[in-house]
């Protein structure tokens, strides 16, 4: 049986729409804890960091990936951050193969900051809010991970194709 695939990186670095592709390719679920988080408190995430603030967030965030542990046949888009607790970071492990998903810090951050939405990026110098996060973020993302796709060569339906192929040489190493 095919495992479950949980994709982490940084906002913008194509979770949802490689994690859609994979998907696709799988026959597997999509899943995306934002929208679970979503769904559970019946608001946006912006109202969500606007009433409960960051930490507010992430208690939400840990509460709906540690529900999803057990779940099979999924693909499952995380949060850019939510790989800052331990408990999740532990969680996904046990959810599924870890890929974070990477490109050029110039690419993430374009697509980033498109969506408007993303409050952790609502400051006076947006870029340099992105820079810190990144830089304080990367070793996570790294240690988080069974392996790393670098997408920025490549287009979406590539990379959900290549990261098939490599969680799937993963997956029949594993004892
Ligand atoms: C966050 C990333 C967002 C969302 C929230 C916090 C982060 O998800 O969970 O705004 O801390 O990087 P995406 O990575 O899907 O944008």
């Amino acid at each position: 049986m095919l495992p479950n695939f949980v994709l982490i990186g940084f906002m913008g670095c194509g979770k949802s729409s490689v994690g859609r592709r994979l998907s696709s390719l799988t026959g597997h679920r999509f899943v995306d804890s934002d929208e679970l988080v979503v769904k559970a408190e019946g608001r946006s995430i912006p109202e969500i960091f606007a009433s409960c603030g960051e930490e507010g967030f992430r208690e939400i965030e840990q509460r709906v990936l540690a529900d999803l542990v057990g779940v099979a046949g999924m693909v499952l888009s995380s949060g850019g951050g939510a790989i800052l607790r331990e408990a999740n970071r532990e969680v996904l492990k046990k959810i599924g193969i870890v890929v974070w998903l990477d490109s050029d810090p110039n690419i993430l951050f374009d697509r980033a900051i498109r969506s408007g939405k993303r409050p952790l990026l609502q400051t006076p110098n947006p870029r340099e809010t992105f820079d810190q996060l990144l830089s304080a973020r990367r070793a996570i993302y790294e240690s988080a991970a069974d392996f790393r796709f670098d997408s920025t060569h490549v287009n979406q339906d590539e990379a959900a194709r290549k990261v098939l192929e490599q969680a799937m040489r993963i997956q029949s190493q594993r004892p």
